[in-house]
């Protein structure tokens, strides 16, 4: 049978003691002050909610915990019941002599009558309310960072019985909550020099590119592969060469097609890294678990089917650029990881032991406002103020309309060559089709239906007839507004052929058909439908388990519905 553990054993003197074993009192408000000290709130209110606790279980009057100044940051003075502006309230309850001596040894300081004590002036006694019938006793501990004591955390109690066999317990006690507030400490302060840091390298760069001269004045920045020379365009290529040349982390925004990709790469090669590998990785595309060990590499023996030891795209990287396409899906918890790496330059792959150093630089792209992901608790707000150093919008095609025809006549030349077919100019009815058109898809979509017209393009012109949409419908066609009396029973038509139907069959349906028409691309048809990625894929992986044929991811330039691209 088990027996309870004996209190400790009680002298006379200690009638008064608690009937609950100190241990399990203290261990309960360790546990407590453990929670406090994890909280995201600011640095003072942490410390200040570390003292109030510590009052409901150790037997104290005051208690302040006092930070040295350092590496700029300014030090500080808290209490049970700090606010802002009243540190020196706390200040004036601290005993200058006693605390110089804690923080100059490094060793806890106790005091049983501070009137007697040689570290304590008659000033000190009357701060500390103590008088010939009210003897109090004064415990100061040590806050450490690392080696360095940082600051103090000292308490003062009215002397009673108690008080006698306390001192010794509470001295231990004080010193493991001031080991947890040191941790705190540091932890707080690399976070603060690093947002300074990153604060300082953003404010430096977006000047540089806000002091940009007029175009006229510089000569153009012309990188191989893009094409384009609206303003716009020319803005954003003046932008990129300027960011390449530093180390920063790039946000690039921007529709589905606009060319986030191509920039990135882009990025890379105005970089000092160009002869480095330029890796990407799509993280809408994989599972967490599948992509968390495609990005960090895994360990032989990792997980089952782990056969060998595979490095993650973060060590294949090295030395480059790692691409992050569509951040925005990545898993919550996976963000944390990728914090790490950022932060701390290294990677853990899975099922290894000891962090792997890593030299890349970051570029993420995310066309969904990550802002709002935020807002909505699926983005972490650490990892986009990591990621937004430098934060480049790439405007979609309908904002920069001078772009499309040269774009068009670049399109056709590639497919025309690819497909050893005859290079035809473009006509100018059909340019016009193309200029009025709003280009959803953007580049992508007017790639897609420039190589369409390349292919179905009759004579020796490439006409309006051969401007399709990927139904095979013409564009201009296509686009005219139907009559609204047209639109009317066309709508009406569609709700009866509803009617009957179950709202998971009409969903499916309208998934599949919107998949078809984006060529099986997940990204655009998540964007049509206005779902995430993720659902999209949740739902594709449903129907596939339930024996509905799915339309292969497809890539551009890939149709698999017309048969003659095979050729
Ligand atoms: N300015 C441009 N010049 C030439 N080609 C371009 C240009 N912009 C985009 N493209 C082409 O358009 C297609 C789509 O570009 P890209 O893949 O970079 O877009 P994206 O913004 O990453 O799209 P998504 O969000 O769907 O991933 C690519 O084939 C790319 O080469
Ligand atoms: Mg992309």
């Amino acid at each position: 049978m088990l027996h309870a553990a004996p209190l400790v054993e009680r002298s006379p003197a200690d009638r008064t003691a608690p009937i609950v074993p100190l241990n399990e009192i203290a261990l309960t408000g360790i546990f407590e002050i453990s929670k406090i000290l994890t909280a995201p709130t600011r640095l003072e209110t942490t410390l200040a909610n570390v003292v109030n606790l510590l009052q409901s279980f150790l037997q104290m009057r005051h208690g302040v915990v006092a930070l040295l100044a350092d590496d700029g940051i300014p030090d500080l003075a808290v209490g049970a019941g700090w606010s802002e502006g009243s540190d020196e309230r706390y200040r004036g309850r601290l005993p200058q002599k006693a605390v110089d001596q804690i923080v100059a040894t490094a060793m806890p300081l106790v005091a049983e009558n501070i009137v007697t004590h040689p570290a304590f002036g008659p000033d000190d006694a009357v701060t500390l309310g103590a008088s010939e019938t009210t003897r109090v006793s004064f415990i100061g501990v040590p806050i450490r960072i690392d080696a360095k004591v940082v600051g103090t955390l000292t308490i003062d109690r009215v002397w009673d019985e108690r008080s006698m066999y306390r001192l010794d317990f509470d001295v231990r006690l004080l010193t493991l909550v001031a080991n947890l507030i040191g941790q705190t400490v540091k932890l707080h302060r690399v976070v603060a020099q690093d947002r300074e840091r990153l604060m300082h390298e953003s404010y430096r760069l977006q000047k540089e590119l806000s002091e940009l001269k007029p175009t006229r004045d510089r000569r153009r920045v012309h990188v191989e592969g893009i094409i384009g020379d609206s303003p716009a365009l020319r803005g954003l290529l003046e932008k990129i060469a300027v960011v390449a040349k530093s180390n920063s982390t790039v946000l690039l925004r921007g529709e589905s097609g606009t060319g986030k990709e191509l920039i990135a790469k882009a990025i890379h090669e105005l970089s000092p890294r160009a002869k480095r590998p330029f890796v990407k990785i799509n993280c809408a595309a994989l599972p967490e678990s599948v992509l968390e060990s495609e990005l960090f590499g895994h360990e032989k023996g990792a997980f089952t089917g782990a056969v060998a030891r595979r490095i993650g795209k973060f060590e294949e990287a090295t030395g480059g650029t790692l691409l992050l396409d569509e951040i925005s899906e990545m898993d919550v918890r996976l963000q944390s990881k990728l914090l790490r790496a950022i932060q701390e330059r290294v990677i853990d792959r899975v099922g290894g032991t000891k962090p792997v150093p890593v030299d890349i630089r970051i570029i993420a792209t995310s066309n969904r406002n990550l802002v709002d992901a935020v807002r909505e608790g699926t983005f972490r707000e650490d990892l986009l103020f990591r990621l937004n150093v430098v934060n480049l919008k790439i405007p979609p095609l309908r904002e920069r309309p001078a772009d499309i025809l040269e774009l068009a006549q670049h399109f056709v030349k590639k497919y025309a060559e690819a497909n050893g077919v005859p290079l035809r100019p473009v006509s100018a009815d059909a340019r016009r089709v193309l200029s009025a058109n709003r280009w959803q898809g953007n580049v992508r979509e007017l790639e897609n239906t420039m190589h369409r017209a390349v292919l179905m393009a009759q004579g020796d012109e490439i006409g309006p007839d051969a401007i399709l949409t990927p139904d095979g419908d013409r564009l201009d066609l296509a686009k005219t507004p139907p009559a609204v009396a047209h639109a009317t029973m066309a709508a009406e038509q569609v709700t009866r052929a509803l009617v009957g139907r179950t709202v998971a069959d009409v969903e499916r349906d309208l998934i599949l058909e919107t998949l078809k028409h984006c060529l099986g691309n997940r990204t655009h048809a998540a964007n049509i439908l206005g779902i995430s990625i993720r659902t999209l894929r949740n739902k594709l992986n449903e129907y596939s388990d339930g024996g509905i044929p799915i339309p292969p991811a497809g890539t551009p330039g890939e149709y698999p519905r017309m048969p003659m691209m095979g050729a």
